[in-house]
């Protein structure tokens, strides 16, 4: 259980505040202390945590809406995205509703908690786990016009000529790990495509345009946001779209595979993310399929591939990234579970 979350129920256990009746919570998270409260409904784009929010027997909604007498909000890493964050959960709130936020310090809570002060005017804080929860009351005096520039924020940009929003990965500009691929992307792929963490369908556009003989491109993320980008980015033809968890399995066979891999989990880098990406990849390859892949040039892939059975070579290494072009040959077992 991230501290964060510890922090963000501590004016309820300490009886700062009042559990109410309803309560709307924004990157919900699982904690046991809100099973005693009458209703908690949660939003998270992120699917592995949508899930254990949903396994943990709470209500999810895609989209949250209506006003509330209490939001909660565990935001993102992005400023952009926590700022939006700010104006939608003010706009979620009930007049006279409380917005209680919870950060990390070294995720920038005292300044984000001074941002919403600018906005609220009074703010009640208390620091604990390394975190700091701080709430505000939807009293009518907020600063509209600060706001205004806050909701803009959420507005998804444009990006090299994608829409991108806050708080997703590569939100200010095209991942020059991604543009390297694209580069180099070979011009005969056919029939079947995945894109694993496709996140606003830069790789999986690129496969489109260039080769003509591809069937249909399977886009999985776990970020329902990034994903309704990428669906606006590319639109519905051979596309399809899966608001997906990777590490537990990809469903279909595919003669490609493209990925940038996912190697960090909230803020600290996981190998094993980027690892099992490959282990579900070369399971979800067909006999003779290829895998293309894009890492950062540290990151040790090449003997997951060797483990795997795949036949792998580097066509292009930089100072920070390289490519890796894998090919699953006949007699190949491999088995993402391992
Ligand atoms: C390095 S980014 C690459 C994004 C995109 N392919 C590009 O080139 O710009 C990795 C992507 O994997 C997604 N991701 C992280 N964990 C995931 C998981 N368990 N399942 C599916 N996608 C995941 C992230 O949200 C992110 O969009």
């Amino acid at each position: 259980m991230s501290p964060a979350l510890e922090t963000l129920l501590l004016p309820f256990s300490q009886g700062e505040i009042a559990a109410p009746s309803r309560a709307l919570f924004l990157g919900a998270e699982p904690h046991p202390d809100l099973k005693a409260w009458p209703q908690v409904t949660g939003w998270q784009p992120l699917k592995p945590l949508a899930e254990a929010w949903e396994k943990a027997g709470f209500a999810r909604v895609d989209e949250p809406s209506g006003t509330w007498p209490l939001v909660l909000l565990l935001p993102g890493k992005s400023k952009d995205e926590t700022l939006a964050a700010f104006a939608k959960a003010h706009d979620l709130l009930e007049d006279g509703g409380t917005l209680v936020v919870a950060m990390a310090n070294l995720g920038g809570a005292q300044r984000f908690e001074k941002e919403l002060e600018k906005a609220a005017g009074k703010i009640a804080s208390l620091s604990k786990h390394k975190c700091r929860a701080f709430h505000a009351v939807k009293d009518g005096t907020w600063d509209e016009a600060l706001l205004a520039e806050w909701r803009a924020l959420g507005v998804p940009r444009e990006v090299g000529g994608f829409l991108v929003e806050a708080g997703v990965f590569s939100a200010d500009h095209v991942d020059p790990g991604s543009a390297l691929l694209v580069e180099n992307l070979p011009k005969n792929l056919r029939g079947a495509v995945a894109d694993l963490g496709a996140g606003w369908g830069y790789l999986s556009k690129a496969v489109a345009e260039t080769n003509p003989a591809v069937k249909a491109i399977h886009l999985f993320e776990a970020d329902a946001r990034a994903l309704a980008c990428a669906r606006k980015n590319l639109g519905e033809g051979n596309f399809e779209y899966h608001w997906h968890d990777v590490v537990a399995g990809v469903p279909g066979k595919y003669e490609v595979i493209v990925s940038n891999p996912p190697f960090h989990t909230g803020q600290a880098t996981d190998i094993h993310l980027g690892r099992a990406f490959l282990r579900v990849a070369a399971a979800a390859l067909r006999t003779g399929g290829r895998l293309l892949l894009v890492a950062n040039r540290q990151l040790p892939y090449e003997p997951e591939l060797e483990a795997l059975g795949l036949v792998w070579r580097k066509p292009v290494e930089n100072s920070t990234y390289k490519l890796l072009f894998a090919e699953k040959r006949m007699g190949t077992s491999n088995d993402f579970r391992r």
